[in-house]
């Protein structure tokens, strides 16, 4: 299976974990698949669309550009745009400063940020588009024209993840990925919604509840071991993009993640 095409560069996005993750969808029939912190959608991206499909993350700004994306109409638009459009470090620095007054706009200058700076922050961005490496503007439609397509008909939201776990099932069996911030990982730096302590907590109490299959990904750690002592838990060592590559000469390492599921995700179950 090829790797897809993401929309977004995003910090923390699964792309390298995506071989590891596969077995956890493949093996656990569904009818309903959320995500319910999508961020940059690697296993969405990845994984066939089944009957429903409900998209979220707390970042306004980021299911902007989604819901954007996926109207054939202003997809059209933003690629009309894109195709006229430079990378320049001033050009950065005017997107950095350009005020939005329409969802189209957030999304233009969401993109356009994600795009041209550095581990496609665009909290804080700083200039980080690079020559040959980087996908100059007038290619940027080979990400917007797919994923909007694959967007389409799909529910996309901006809730607190607690409203999306708890929503009953549209259909016969539901799974949802979770995918929060790591716990011991300086959080400040990388997303615009924080994740404080209480809320992995509060994370834990209502994924122990919920009747609707869940895996979810973790740093591997005591506390969240003992968090989810009531789940299966696998732990897992898989490559990824560190986060300041460009003082690491854009190398990779291994990392060590858990997999915590409510179902036993070998087993082929019944639907
Ligand atoms: C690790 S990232 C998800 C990465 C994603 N799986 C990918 O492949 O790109 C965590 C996401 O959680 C979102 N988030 C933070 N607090 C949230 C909340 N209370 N409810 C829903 N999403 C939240 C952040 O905006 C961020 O996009």
């Amino acid at each position: 299976m090829n790797l897809p095409r993401l929309l977004f560069r995003y910090p923390g996005g699964k792309f390298y974990a995506l071989k590891l993750l596969r077995p956890f969808w493949q093996n656990t029939p569904h009818d309903e698949y959320r995500e319910v912190m999508v961020g940059g959608g690697a296993v969405f991206f990845d994984k066939p669309k089944v009957r429903h499909n409900w998209l979220n993350d707390k970042h306004e700004d980021l299911m902007t550009t989604y819901r954007t994306v996926a109207d054939p109409e202003l997809r059209g638009r933003l690629v009309e745009l894109f195709e006229k459009e430079v990378a320049t470090k001033e050009r950065h620095a005017e997107m950095k400063e350009f005020i939005p007054s329409n969802d189209f706009d957030i999304a233009l200058k969401f993109f356009y940020l994600n795009r041209t700076s550095f581990s496609g922050k665009t909290r804080s961005p700083s200039w980080g588009w690079r020559p040959v490496r980087s996908l100059p503007p007038n290619r940027w439609k080979e990400r917007i024209r797919p994923c909007g397509e694959k967007l389409e008909d799909t529910k996309m939201t901006c809730l607190d993840f607690e409203d999306v776990i708890i929503a009953p099932s549209l259909g016969a069996s539901t799974l949802l990925f979770v995918d929060p911030p790591y716990f011991l990982a300086k959080q400040e730096n990388h997303y615009s919604e924080s994740f404080s302590e209480n809320d992995h907590y509060r994370l834990a109490a209502v994924l122990e509840k919920t009747s609707h299959k869940f895996f979810l990904t973790y740093d591997d750690c005591k506390e969240i071991r003992e968090l989810y002592s009531f789940a299966r838990i696998s732990q897992n060592r898989f490559l990824y993009r560190i986060d300041n590559s460009r003082n690491r000469g854009g190398k990779r390492k291994y990392g060590n993640e858990l997999v915590i599921t409510n179902y036993d995700h070998e087993k082929a179950l019944e639907c």
